[in-house]
């Protein structure tokens, strides 16, 4: 049977007079005393259902029982609207059905929220009654937009001869940043599966395998602390290129992201939303290109939000080394950093409650607290503020300078022993400064790719390397690497650094070495990251040295990589970009939940269907899984 001729919201003036029937879920009823009219929803849209009781009183009487989120059936005639009665609120406004034939397919139990595109309630319950939730319009159009974006990358690249392959859930724990989930094994008694974090190695398997070009919409499984851009269980479009480099994987990526964000401009199915994406222009190729160095010179971020492009922070520790103020002094000569952002003509914009509770931030972020400078009129002493008589006036004078103030601006200075700290409290101060100016608008896009990153990143209270992106990425200066790599395998007590600095290499030049890692970043979000990887097992075991990973333990992590790569790996490299992440920006969407049917809470719980939760006794003795407080 086909239960309906036309979706609801597919009928038009074009349709009138014709019969037909449409099925969906009961929206609204206003009765006005002899003549009744429902909404019908379905995923295409609303329609009117208009039952007269001069027509047919008996159908009238039905509708009476019919309540909302009831599942109908209606045939009837549809008919143009009297002028004043036509609305431009939905696609089909111009007509309404004259109702014959009404059938209730299913009753309906009053859900715990409301079906309507403007619900405000509290996430948890959205969660809860995920099923209900969407079946609202915003929810139901970005499913389109995400599976409409699917589509497209799916076209981009089999017109590119890539091959579609699934890759295994059940996999094994590498080390990849984030902490595994694991699956207890029946079969084999006290061994676990992992959930794989990316599917990274298989991808690399498949080069050597020859499969030339890989690319899959992948799940991926990351125990990592939960923010507003994170899900435990997300999306990746990854990607897997032989014979390539850098430039060619980027090429790529600048032919599928305009293309899907195209295909969005052009879905006549979104007319009705206010998506960010369908008021950016179009996306131009090549996208804009920043070295890491320049991003936290700058911004003290890698993947800076470049809405806010202008409002650059300045470097302060020259000058502070030779300055009155102890703080800053201190930090500058003990090798750490000082930096100032100037918030133009801010000086008036924040109250002291306001600058306090920057302060707070500051320290939260481990720093000893935040100084705050206004630029007055060019007087003598150009400077006020509660540290401002510390400076001398010529000292004054250098750091307005060297921040490229003005009068009317705000200066606002952070010092500490650790760049980190520094970066941390400065970036976060430049957000939220951007987003005080106005700066930061969801309509507006700003891609850039971000390279030239360092291939080690030192972590000084473990004395430890590691590798900045992941362990498979190739160095751009793979001589300097293998040199370091002899230096720490001769050996000698201590840390690899220990060794490497015995050798007469310095921790600049570790650090200093750049990798072929390439992040795609869109409003200071990063949806993309790859890199073009080590095919060689000499190099891979190498990098596997310097960060420490033995011999043996590489062997037993990712002997089936390092046993491949001998079989005559390519030349090969990739990407995988944030599915979920990316559609939540292009939707303006406020958490990345919002940008997948069936999200996790963010405490990591599905509230729908409850889980985690315990399971048998029975079923743990069988896998051997005890439980310890
Ligand atoms: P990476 O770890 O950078 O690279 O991840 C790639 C992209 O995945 C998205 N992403 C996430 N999205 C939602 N929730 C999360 N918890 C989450 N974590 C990451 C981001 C990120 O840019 N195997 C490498 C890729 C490669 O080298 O080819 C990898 O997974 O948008």
């Amino acid at each position: 049977m086909n239960a309906r001729t036309h979706r609801c919201g597919e009928l038009r003036k074009e349709h009138v007079g014709q019969t037909v029937s449409v099925c969906g879920w009961m929206d609204t009823k206003r009765d006005r005393g002899g003549v009744v009219f429902i909404l019908l929803r379905d995923i295409s849209g609303k329609v009117q259902l208009t039952f007269a009781e001069e027509i047919n009183p008996e159908l009238v009487a039905k509708t009476r029982d019919a309540r909302g989120e009831y599942v109908l059936r209606a045939t009837g005639r549809v008919q143009a609207r009297a002028q004043e009665n036509v609305t431009t609120t939905m696609a089909t406004g111009e007509v309404e059905i004259v109702v014959s034939a009404l059938e209730v397919l299913n009753t309906a139990v009053t859900p715990a929220i409301e079906v309507r595109d403007d619900l405000k309630c509290d996430p948890e319950l959205r969660l809860k009654h995920r099923f209900i939730d969407l079946r609202r319009r915003p929810m139901q159009a970005m499913l389109q937009a995400r599976a409409a974006m699917i589509r497209s990358m799916r076209a981009t690249l089999d017109e590119a001869n890539f091959l579609e392959i699934e890759t295994p859930i059940l996999y094994k724990r590498t080390p990849e940043g984030a902490r595994d989930f694991i699956v207890p094994s029946r079969a084999y008694r006290g061994q676990f599966y992992a959930l794989p974090q990316s599917p990274q190695l298989f991808k690399q398997l498949c080069m050597v395998s020859g499969l030339d070009r890989y690319y899959q919409i992948a799940r991926c499984f990351r125990d990592e602390d939960k923010r507003a851009d994170r899900q435990p269980e997300f999306s990746q479009l990854d990607i897997e290129m032989s014979f390539v480099e850098r430039e060619d994987v980027i090429a790529l990526l600048e032919q599928v992201v305009p293309n899907f964000v195209r295909a969005l401009q052009q879905d006549k199915r979104f007319a009705d939303r206010d998506w960010p994406v369908l008021k950016c222009g179009e996306l131009k190729a090549p996208f804009e290109r920043m070295t890491y160095e320049t991003a936290m010179r700058d911004y003290s971020i890698d993947r800076p939000d470049l809405r806010s492009r202008d409002l650059r922070l300045s470097d302060l520790t020259a000058w502070a080394k030779g300055c009155s103020f102890n703080a800053f002094k201190t930090a500058a000569a003990s090798g750490g950093l000082v930096k100032a952002l100037r918030c133009p003509g801010m000086a008036e914009t924040f109250s002291r409650g306001q600058i306090s509770n920057m302060e707070r931030d500051a320290k939260g972020m481990g720093a000893g607290g935040l100084a705050s400078l206004t630029v007055g009129v060019q007087h003598a002493a150009p400077l006020q503020g509660a540290i401002a008589k510390f400076f001398p006036e010529a000292e004054q004078r250098a750091l307005v300078e060297a921040c490229k103030a003005q009068s009317g601006d705000l200066v606002l200075i952070c010092a500490h022993a650790k760049d980190k700290v520094v970066h941390a409290v400065m970036h976060h101060m430049r957000t939220m400064v951007a987003e005080k100016l106005g700066l930061l608008d969801p309509g507006k896009f700003a891609l850039a790719w971000i390279v030239d990153f360092p291939l080690f990143e030192y972590k000084d209270d473990e004395e430890k390397l590691y590798a900045s992106h992941h362990p498979f990425t190739l160095a751009q200066d793979m001589d300097l690497v293998r040199k370091m790599a002899e230096a720490a395998r001769k050996g000698g007590e201590g840390s690899v650094i220990a060794r490497l600095k015995a050798a007469g290499f310095t921790l600049e030049q570790v650090l200093g070495i750049r990798n072929n890692q390439y992040d795609l970043v869109l409003n200071g979000i990063e949806i993309a990251g790859g890199s073009i990887r080590m095919h060689r097992t000499d190099w891979q075991q190498d990098v596997f040295e310097l960060v420490g990973i033995t011999k043996a333990e590489a062997e037993k992590k990712f002997g089936f990589l390092m046993n491949a790569l001998a079989h005559g790996a390519p030349p090969h490299g990739g990407i995988a970009m944030g599915l979920d992440r990316m559609l939540m920006l292009l939707l303006g969407l406020e958490t990345i939940q919002d940008a997948m049917a069936f999200p996790k809470s963010a405490t990591g719980r599905d509230l729908m269907i409850d889980t985690p939760n315990e399971v048998e006794d029975k079923l743990r003795k069988e896998l051997g899984v005890s439980i310890h407080a």
